[in-house]
């Protein structure tokens, strides 16, 4: 019987356009100081025109399924779970393309949508599929491109948002080898959905008949309400989490959480206990890239050597929706591609 589900394969892909906080100080105004000492975000990816979400989930699927040694053929996948808030179409979903585009075959395939949470919400879907006995390996991506829905008169949201993806491969495994998935928790509170949303363009203004304006075609957010609420929510989750799984705090190696802004990941490691150096952090490099976010984090600290086998990592989302989420789970010593 399999006992749990496991980390098998990473992989991430980012588009070669770097912005830099000096750039869009050009665009925007705002400084290079603000952005930094705010945010603690220094540079981004945003795709060239013409790249769509599904090409950036691509390029992060096959790296994924390369490090997990899967075949060439890509045979032997039975899911593709994809998480994105930026869509290729609003219908239908992007994993169907995606799964076509990597070539397995006709597998399961479909899309999340639970912002920057979306992540962990498609590994617990994954897992939930493996321990059930419905699939052995499944695909999970997390793949945005929020440079196409920001609102290019908004600076509090443009300096802060980039695109990417990652991808990792679950299989079918036991509890104590290093890569199991340990727990999770997820959680919602849908009466704050008004804090990040984009207001057109869905049933609730077709229905009612309106023209929306060109602003509320674009990603809004009340950025210091979401902060706190992130804070309170991405530490609420994860104590939850290492009660539930039996980890003391300080049995933790790697704190993993949303790269949504330095100091929101400096509170959160405050509020649990967690040392500032075991708190995994590239936002400085890549921005906030949503549901591609913590795929990216992993995917940086495993390629500078930061992850050993059988480290006890914690990952936590936040994200429009509300939604929040945690993973308990070692690491599996894989090599990311
Ligand atoms: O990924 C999902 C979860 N997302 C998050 O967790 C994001 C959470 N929120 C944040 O990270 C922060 O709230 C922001 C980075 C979005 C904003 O930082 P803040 O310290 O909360 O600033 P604020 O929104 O309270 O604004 C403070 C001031 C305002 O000016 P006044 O009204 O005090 O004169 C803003 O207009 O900063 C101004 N401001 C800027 N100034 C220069 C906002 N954006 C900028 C900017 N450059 N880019």
């Amino acid at each position: 019987m399999t006992e749990a589900a496991v980390l098998t394969g990473l992989g991430a892909y980012l588009p070669p356009r770097r912005v830099t906080n000096e750039e869009l100080a050009d665009r925007f105004d705002t400084t290079d100081e603000w952005i930094t000492t705010r945010t603690g975000i220094r540079t981004r990816r945003w795709v060239d025109p013409g790249v769509c979400t599904g090409d950036l989930a691509v390029e992060a699927g096959h790296r994924a399924l390369k490090s997990a040694n899967i075949a060439a053929d890509h045979t032997g996948i039975d899911a593709l779970v994809l998480a994105t808030t930026t869509p290729d179409h609003p219908c239908p979903g992007t994993a169907p393309d995606v799964a076509a585009r990597l070539g397995l075959g006709s597998v399961a395939a479909f899309d999340i949508s639970a912002v920057c949470s979306g992540f962990v919400y498609a590994l617990e879907t994954a897992a939930n599929s493996i321990l059930a006995g419905r699939s052995r390996k499944v695909l999970v991506i997390g793949a945005e491109t929020y440079s196409t829905i920001l609102d290019p008169t908004d600076r509090s949201t443009s300096v802060i948002f980039g695109d990417g993806a990652g991808a990792v491969v679950l299989r079918t495994g036991r509890a104590d080898e290093p890569g199991a998935i340990a727990g999770f928790d997820l959680g919602s509170d849908g009466s704050q959905r008004e804090l990040i949303s984009i207001p057109a363009g869905g049933s609730r203004q077709r229905s009612a008949g309106t023209v929306p304006t060109e602003a509320e075609q674009y990603f809004t957010m009340h950025g210091r309400k979401v902060f706190v609420s992130a804070v309170q929510h991405m530490a609420a989750s994860s104590r939850t989490l290492l009660d539930r799984v039996g980890w003391p705090v300080g049995t933790l190696n790697h704190l993993v959480g949303h790269q949504a802004n330095i100091r929101i990941l400096r509170a959160v490691a405050e509020h649990l206990g967690v040392p500032a150096e075991r708190t995994v952090v590239n936002l400085d490099q890549v921005g906030n890239t949503s549901a591609a976010s913590i795929p990216l984090a992993l995917a940086d600290a495993a390629a500078h050597g930061a992850l050993s086998p059988g480290d006890r990592l914690l990952l936590t989302a936040f994200g429009g929706g509300l939604t929040w989420g945690s993973v308990a789970i070692t690491w599996p010593g894989i090599t990311p591609a």
